[in-house]
């Protein structure tokens, strides 16, 4: 057993029965509990209470958060951090002018990335993928998502999916891996789309799910990508295999893609910029989670998705970075909860929510993590010595982090 002592306030503490926040649950499901303890065994949160009650007996080793704060680590359900190279370039044509729609139509943009992935190694792949899950977990990060959709096609795609499975055994961190071959129409199928489509469903999706590796299927439905027939074809088809969709929705325009998530049933439809008024309330009267990219908006100047309407209307809003090459190359979740505050006006309490125990639930991970219980994951961040909670997401450049706790290991 371990024990942490001297915690001056313990953050999100949740009722065991508690899988997910919802609404205005979001900024009062969290509790704290001041001048705390919590001790954890075997990768799990075993107690916690108050100093004043008294420690328990058998300690084991002891760390000392020297009254600072303890809270659930981030929980980023929706990330592309398998990639090779970066994208710069695209970066300064942005700033020159051009949108990430038009690089797209250009044929740069996703292609660029499935381009300088066809040209490295597994091993290269894989080191690149390692460096940023291991910055991400620095950054307090304890559970993420992992997509496939640079390889577009289907000996690249494997390639992605092997490296992704060799990630999720090498790091501390719960894994979660969907497979995303229709995130771009190939270049092999140029002006095909079609076709490309029905081979993502006759060749990729059986080569995919025989290696049993992924748990969900993604789409990028959205204007200039993917329709919502093709997408509804996609996730049909992956059903077959016991794979859950998680969709691409509505970035660029109110594309269907919400729609047809909900109605396959979706874990999670994700960024959301261009979602309206029908939109929040299909979502909210459904059990897909609403996840939101706030880094995304940031980085390529879109809009932000109606977070504050969402939860208003009685939705489960998760936070995530998508981190990727082109429109999010950042997998901060401090900022992206500071983000959530700042932009999209929430309060600190509803982003934590969302940055936690809700991205935990958007990735099929209800239960397991994101919150301080019993029995959950013991992926937790201390902080240095702080003022309060809404501190954090205020300060947002400082470094609060003291240490990170990812199933029971200092990272
Ligand atoms: O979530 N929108 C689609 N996919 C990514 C971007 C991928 C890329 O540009 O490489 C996203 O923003
Ligand atoms: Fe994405």
């Amino acid at each position: 057993m371990a024990l942490i002592t001297n915690i001056s306030e313990l953050h999100g503490v949740v009722d065991p029965s508690v899988m997910r926040l919802q609404g205005s649950d979001m900024a009062s499901g969290m509790k704290c509990i001041p001048d705390a303890w919590l001790s954890h065994d075997g990768g799990v949160i075993t107690g916690f209470g108050a100093m004043a009650d008294g420690l328990p007996d058998d300690c084991g080793e002891v760390t000392d958060a020297d009254g600072g704060m303890v809270i659930p680590a981030f929980c980023d359900s929706h990330t592309h951090i398998i990639y090779a190279g970066s994208r710069e370039g695209e970066f300064v044509d942005k700033i020159r002018g051009l949108s990430y729609a038009e690089i797209a139509r250009r044929g740069g943009g996703i292609l660029n990335s499935a381009d300088a992935l066809a040209r490295i190694s597994e091993a290269e792949l894989l080191s690149a993928a390692r460096r940023r899950a291991a910055d991400m977990m620095a950054k307090g990060t304890g559970a993420f998502e992992v997509k496939t959709g640079y390889g577009l096609d289907t000996e690249s795609e494997l390639k992605m999916l092997r490296v992704a499975s060799r990630l999720r055994e090498e790091v501390p961190a719960r894994v979660k891996i969907t497979f995303l071959g229709a995130h771009a129409v190939g270049r092999a199928y140029a002006g095909r789309q079609s076709e490309y489509v029905d081979m993502v469903i006759s060749e990729m999706l059986p080569a995919i799910a025989a290696e049993g590796i992924a748990e969900y299927v993604d789409v990028f439905c959205d204007e200039g990508f993917f329709t919502p027939c093709e997408t509804s074809r996609i996730i049909d088809a992956a059903s077959r295999y016991g794979m859950k969709p998680k969709i691409h929705a509505n970035e660029l325009a109110a594309s269907g893609g919400v729609q047809v998530g909900v109605a396959g049933g979706a874990v999670s439809v994700d960024h959301l910029e261009e979602a309206g008024d029908e939109e929040i309330a299909l979502l909210a009267a459904s059990s897909t989670v609403a996840t939101m990219l706030p880094g995304a908006s940031f980085f390529s100047r879109l809009p932000y998705a109606p977070a504050r309407r969402a939860v208003d209307a009685g939705c489960t809003v998760a936070l995530a970075s998508d981190y990727n090459p082109g429109s999010s190359p950042s997998g901060d979740m401090r900022f992206v909860w500071s983000l959530g505050c700042i932009q999209m006006r929430l309060l600190p309490s509803e982003a934590l929510a969302a940055v936690t125990v809700n991205g935990a639930a958007a990735m099929g991970l209800d239960g397991i993590c994101g919150a301080i219980a019993p029995g959950r994951d013991a992926s937790f961040v201390v902080t240095r010595q702080l003022p309060s909670l809404e501190y954090i997401p205020y300060a947002y450049t400082e470094p609060w982090i003291a240490r990170v706790f990812v199933r029971g290991n200092p990272v």
